[in-house]
């Protein structure tokens, strides 16, 4: 499974229109773009400010929609355990534990996040882990009947493994709710790239879809809800041996 230091020695093609005999240009993945310093610096690195919008609008107006339709679509109580993949600094995590009182695993790859996340979301129902330890607990039969991913799959530098990942934490039967965006936007040395990767059909392979939008343009800008895609899944049944 990724681990920072594994993968910044992978190189990614950049997908730009090649013209005959000319060198694709290659980009070095850089997730360290994800290592920070202070919670604040978190905020700013995952729910980044964009053209007609602030980190602290967007933090306080799609979080506040994200927390309710997730609720809804994924029936939340204090007795669920809901797994935050890519949880950053605990947005969802924290805002899901206030308002539902559900446990909640945190997992994400970058470790400063990883030890800024408990402080962030203060609360013994919420529990943190790299993607190995994930992958571990999962070979030892952790499951969960619920996951979240939000604005993660198209950072990530193979998005089929880690769906398959979020797939193996998840019962037969099991929610997932994602939120991406459109278009790859992989953190490299050449800045954000897309890689041409279809998250979408990685989804596809693995889930069955109940329900396909995107982010309502009242709570985020015109240009953040038409980039964006909002999918519920669930995983299928096994077949019966
Ligand atoms: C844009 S932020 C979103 C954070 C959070 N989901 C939210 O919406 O506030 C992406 C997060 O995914 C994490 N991440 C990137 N690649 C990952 C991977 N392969 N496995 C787990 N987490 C990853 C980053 O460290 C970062 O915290």
């Amino acid at each position: 499974m990724s681990s920072w230091n594994h993968v910044s020695r992978i190189w990614l093609i950049v997908t730009e229109t090649p013209t005959l005999n000319a060198p694709q240009k290659q980009a070095i993945f850089r997730p360290e773009v994800y290592e920070v310093n202070t919670v604040q610096q978190a905020m700013s690195v995952t729910v980044t400010a964009e053209a007609g919008t602030s980190t602290e609008e967007r933090w306080e107006k799609e979080t506040a929609f994200l927390l309710e339709d997730i609720g809804r679509h994924l029936e939340l109580d204090q007795e669920t355990c809901v797994l935050d993949y890519g949880c950053g600094v605990g947005r969802l995590s924290k805002a899901l534990i206030d308002e539902y009182g559900c446990r909640v695993v945190g997992v994400d790859a970058s470790k400063s996040m990883r030890l800024l996340a408990p402080e962030y979301v203060l609360s013994e129902r919420f529990t943190v882990w790299s993607p190995d330890v994930l992958a571990k607990m999962v070979a030892k039969g952790f499951r969960v009947q619920r996951a979240l991913c939000l604005w993660v799959l198209q950072h990530v530098l193979d998005p089929a493994e880690v769906v398959q990942l979020i797939g193996s934490a998840l019962s037969d039967g099991g929610l997932l709710y994602a939120l991406n965006q459109l278009t790859r936007c992989v953190p490299t040395n050449l800045g954000y790239v897309n890689d041409g990767k279809d998250v979408e059909a990685e989804l596809d392979k693995r889930f069955d879809i109940l329900n396909r939008s995107s982010l309502p343009a009242e709570v985020t800008t015109p240009q953040i809800a038409q980039a964006s895609r909002l999918a519920v899944m669930r995983k299928p049944e096994a077949p019966a041996e």
